[in-house]
């Protein structure tokens, strides 16, 4: 069975370089049985033809948004209502500029506002235009309304350099559409995830802990999931409900985190740290409670095991995610936690003003090596679902990398 057959996939291509590369991404689209349907912008038919797209498509390419034939027969909204996805490669600076701003002065940016469709978007662009701050923030804002962004890959650009902003490969964006329709972008992948504060022991009766409420880490379990992964959820002491399917491994000291996540971590794909592992425990746990007397105590604490250096530092390790709740010099904290570490990845927050403990809100600064995101203040469901989406989407180019 071929894996697109009955699909109805537009193909919208824009105006740069890799256009050349969407005729052989149409062509493997048709050929996994999908009806493909291609609109391109004016500045897309200067780098490839409408001949040649009509031809492989078997059907007449649509350009014009003011177009008084069309209009009666598959006008814009029947085509926006026609398809089952909206795929835009290439997708240059500009137009993925007009979509985060809502522009329809053309076809395929009224398409794409006119749709209930997923949109998925490979950018394509000199690493330069791909790092200039007004498209990163133009990323972020297509990101939040959950526009699949696939890619861009990193390597030799048409313009000689060297960095991101290449497109994706046709195999790739052929496996990206593909797992759309599974709704299973981690299909196949087993995921860790840590949640939850740690506690250590004082006395029988006490311990030293924090104010994570699991909240966070049990929202990552949950986004995992729906994105097709098993997921294997290790736990501190939290008041929530365990995720539907999701394997859970209640622990209390952070030592326990540490020997349940190191049992599976060689194993699995990737590994999100959201936990609020306590950093120090009691060199000594009193056998009984220890009783008050009218001078002061002091306890001798001793550090715990790091979990997520641990898994970092493993021979083969999964992508690892770590995340750094600040209370100052975010930036600057959460990079050096990154480097520090050998991170794939880091989310971090500010602590406070109705942000990250104990609260539904959250708002997050994303760092990777060579790039960034910022997820601003949503419920928790949302930036996980967010989050997932971009660690998946890094995920898959650092192990393209790796094939390549
Ligand atoms: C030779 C040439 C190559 C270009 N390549 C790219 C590219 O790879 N990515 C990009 O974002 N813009 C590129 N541009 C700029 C776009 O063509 C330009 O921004 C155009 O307005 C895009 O229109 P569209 O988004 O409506 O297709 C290129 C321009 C020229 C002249």
């Amino acid at each position: 069975m071929k894996s697109l057959a009955n699909k109805r996939i537009l193909l919208g291509v824009t105006g740069g370089i890799a256009a050349y590369k969407s005729a052989e991404l149409l062509r493997r689209l048709r050929e996994q049985g999908a009806e493909v349907q291609v609109v391109m912008t004016r500045a897309a038919c200067e780098f490839i033809t409408p001949l040649t797209m009509q031809a492989l498509a078997g059907r007449p390419v649509c350009m014009e948004l003011l177009d008084h034939d069309n209009e009666t027969g598959m006008g814009h909204i029947e085509l926006a209502r026609w398809s089952d996805v909206i795929l835009i490669a290439p997708a240059t600076a500009n137009f993925i500029a007009r979509l985060a701003h809502g522009m329809a002065d053309d076809l395929l940016s009224t398409l794409c506002l006119a749709t209930d469709a997923p949109i998925m978007v490979a950018p394509a662009m000199n690493r330069q235009m791909w790092c200039n701050p007004a498209t990163q923030a133009n990323i972020s804002t297509i990101l939040q309304r959950e526009i699949n962004i696939l890619g861009p890959g990193d390597g030799e650009q048409a313009c000689g350099e060297r960095g991101p902003g290449r497109m994706l490969e046709p195999g790739q964006l052929l496996q990206a559409v593909g797992a759309i329709f599974e709704n299973a972008m981690l299909a196949g992948k087993h995921i860790i995830v840590t949640a939850g504060p740690t506690r250590e022991a004082i006395d029988p009766v006490r311990y030293i802990s924090n104010r994570s409420s699991g909240k966070m880490g049990y929202a990552i379990a949950r986004a995992a999931v729906e994105a097709g992964a098993a997921v294997t959820l290790v736990t501190g002491p939290v008041a929530l409900p365990v995720p539907e399917q999701v394997s859970s491994v209640k622990v209390n000291t952070a030592k326990e985190m540490h020997d349940a996540v190191l049992s599976s971590a060689g194993s699995a794909d990737i590994f999100i740290a959201a936990a609020a592992v306590t950093d120090y425990r009691c060199q000594d746990v009193a056998e009984q409670k220890i009783k008050k007397t009218g001078q002061s105590l002091s306890l001798e604490l001793e550090r715990n095991p790091d979990v997520l250096a641990a898994v970092a530092s493993l021979g083969t390790p999964p992508f690892t995610v770590g995340f750094a709740a600040e209370t100052e010099l975010l930036k600057d904290n959460a990079i050096r936690k990154l480097e520090d570490k050998g991170l794939d990845m880091i989310a971090a927050n500010l602590v406070g003003d109705g942000l990250a403990f104990e609260t539904d809100d959250n708002a997050l600064e994303v760092f990777w090596p060579g790039g960034s995101l910022s997820l601003p203040t949503a419920p928790k469901e949302k930036l996980a679902r967010q989050l997932i989406h971009t660690i998946a989407r890094n995920y898959y180019e650092k192990h393209s990398n790796k094939a390549h």
